[in-house]
């Protein structure tokens, strides 16, 4: 019988049909109503195999251990055999038998559970491993999704390809917005499938180069997918999974556009600062010479008057030279009060303003312009937009007169101009005001010039340049921005907005 079992624990069979099976012959051999083998684990006894309809608990197989190697008096009839390897405990064997065994097949069983001692030993091991492997592919996962969730929570899109441009990671800011794949999509496709935006020889181009060089590469580059123009970082950056080449290539895409917008701003700012100095500077020096030409041109005129009257005759362009030098001269000091906008000490501006009411005088004064007659200006001016505090109307009225003579010069003759009035998000951006033509619009390429000082594209005598600029130092100083929207052919949105009284 006991060399039936051996075979059958040494055949190629899995251990635990083997087990199984000669757990059912041992019921059989002792009439049993159950067999069961038990596993000593660090957890305490846990059932490794059985045979029977019914199933012995861990208290009940606990309680049969206490009586030693006889059945006599057990509990329920549970005959509890230890299975030992030497001095190790391995685990118990157990029979549910009703009456008492005889002596062969107590020897049965003892035989048996020596017989299980070196299989469950090795069971025991390959559990043990099991549970380790368990356990460190566990702690393998937590670090893998622990280092997901960071890149996951950068504010920042960020891929890895490999060698063969096929995608490794995808973070989550790349599965969102109107460009976004989900990360079960790009995962394992070469990149080119994925990302359009760029022609796909370029992207493989850009990565070679990082491959090849091992340096990090960097440089911004404009979209408008998202519906507006936004400015992004592209960082890509060589990765080694050993210490041999580049295996990998990481690319980090930073929305940048703020910080672009304030550095620009910045530098403008700056360049405003200089003229003004600059203007300061040579206002004496050109104010004089043109108040003397001014003064000289007007006693020539009287002396002509006196000459004519007197009865000489003066060829007739004389006066108009005069005028000429009189215009010119108005022209001259027009430029040098404009420069001196950005030097000149501002009075201290106490005032709220109400920018509807800023808007009407502003129409009110251009009403008498000749060219503006033949414009159809439109209002929408918002009751509800707030007071502008510590504000100056005089410039404010100027920043407006700058922007809708550039309307009236961009739709020569005829259209419609719209002033729209409203109030905004915030107190910060509380009060806004669009003044939107119906001209031939600006180039995109341009739309970082106008606001320099000097930038005009208009005829000689006709444009110094300068409004848009003193414009945007006046808005500026209320602690305001400007805005353009612009197509070409179709016009522009020149958008103010400044801060208002809570
Ligand atoms: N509404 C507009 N539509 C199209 N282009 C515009 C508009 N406003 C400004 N521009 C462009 O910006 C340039 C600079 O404007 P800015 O007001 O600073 O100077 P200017 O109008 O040329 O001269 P100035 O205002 O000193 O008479 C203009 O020459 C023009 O090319
Ligand atoms: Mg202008």
């Amino acid at each position: 019988m006991l060399a039936g079992f051996s075979a059958e624990l040494a055949s190629s069979r899995p251990l635990e049909t083997s087990i199984e099976r000669i757990l059912f012959a041992l019921r059989g051999a002792v009439g049993g109503s159950e067999a069961a083998v038990w596993l000593y684990t660090p957890q305490g006894l846990s059932r490794g195999w059985s045979s029977g309809p019914t199933i012995a608990t861990e208290a009940e197989v606990r309680a049969g251990l206490a009586f030693g190697a006889t059945n006599d008096g057990a509990p329920g009839g549970l005959r509890v055999e230890k299975i030992v390897l030497g001095e190790r405990r391995v685990g118990v064997l157990s029979v549910r038998v009703e009456g008492e065994l005889a002596a062969e097949q107590e020897l049965l069983v003892t035989a048996l559970a020596n017989l299980f001692a070196p299989e469950l030993a090795h069971a025991e091991r390959s559990r043990q491993l099991e549970v380790e492997v368990a356990a460190r592919t566990a702690e393998i996962e937590r670090g893998r999704r622990f280092t997901e969730k960071i890149i996951d929570s950068l504010p920042l899109g960020l891929y890895v390809i490999d060698r063969e441009y096929r995608i490794q990671s995808w973070n989550r800011k790349r599965e969102t917005g109107m460009q976004g794949v989900s990360r079960e999509e790009a995962i394992g496709r070469p990149i080119f499938e994925i990302l359009h935006r760029q022609p796909a020889e370029m992207l493989r181009r850009e990565f070679d180069e990082v491959f090849s060089s091992g340096r990090m590469q960097e440089y911004q580059m404009q979209s408008v997918a998202s519906g507006e123009a936004r400015t992004y970082r592209i960082t890509k950056i060589p990765m080694r999974l050993g210490d041999g080449p580049v295996t990998h290539v990481i690319t980090i895409g930073e929305d940048i556009t703020d910080w672009t917008q304030a550095q620009e701003r910045f530098s403008q700012s700056e360049k405003l600062a200089a003229i003004g100095q600059l203007a300061a500077g040579v206002m004496h020096e050109i104010n004089n010479p043109l108040a003397t030409i001014a003064a000289c041109a007007e006693s020539l005129g009287y002396r002509i008057d006196d000459l004519e009257r007197s009865g000489v005759t003066v060829a007739p362009e004389t006066h108009d030279f005069l005028g000429i030098i009189d215009n010119e001269v108005v022209r001259c000091k027009q430029i040098v009060d404009g420069l001196l906008d950005f030097s000149r000490p501002k009075q201290p501006r106490k005032e709220r303003v109400n920018l509807n009411e800023v808007i009407e005088r502003t129409l009110f004064l251009l009403k008498h312009h000749v060219r503006f007659k033949r414009l159809t200006v439109e209002t929408a001016l918002d009751p509800l937009v707030g007071r502008v505090p510590e504000a100056s109307t005089e410039q404010l009225v100027q920043v407006f007169m700058a922007l809708l003579l550039n309307a009236m010069d961009a739709m020569g003759d005829r259209g419609v101009v719209r002033v729209v009035t409203r109030p905004g998000t915030d107190a910060l951006n509380g009060a806004i005001a669009e003044v939107i033509d119906q001209g031939h619009g600006i180039a995109r390429g341009e739309l970082g010039k106008i606001f320099e000082p000097f930038y005009t594209t208009k005829p000689q005598g006709q444009g110094t340049g300068l409004g848009l600029s003193i414009c945007y130092g006046i808005v500026q100083e209320h602690g305001g921005r400007i805005e353009v929207d612009s197509t070409l052919g179709q016009g522009s949105t020149f958008r103010i907005i400044l801060p208002v009284v809570n």
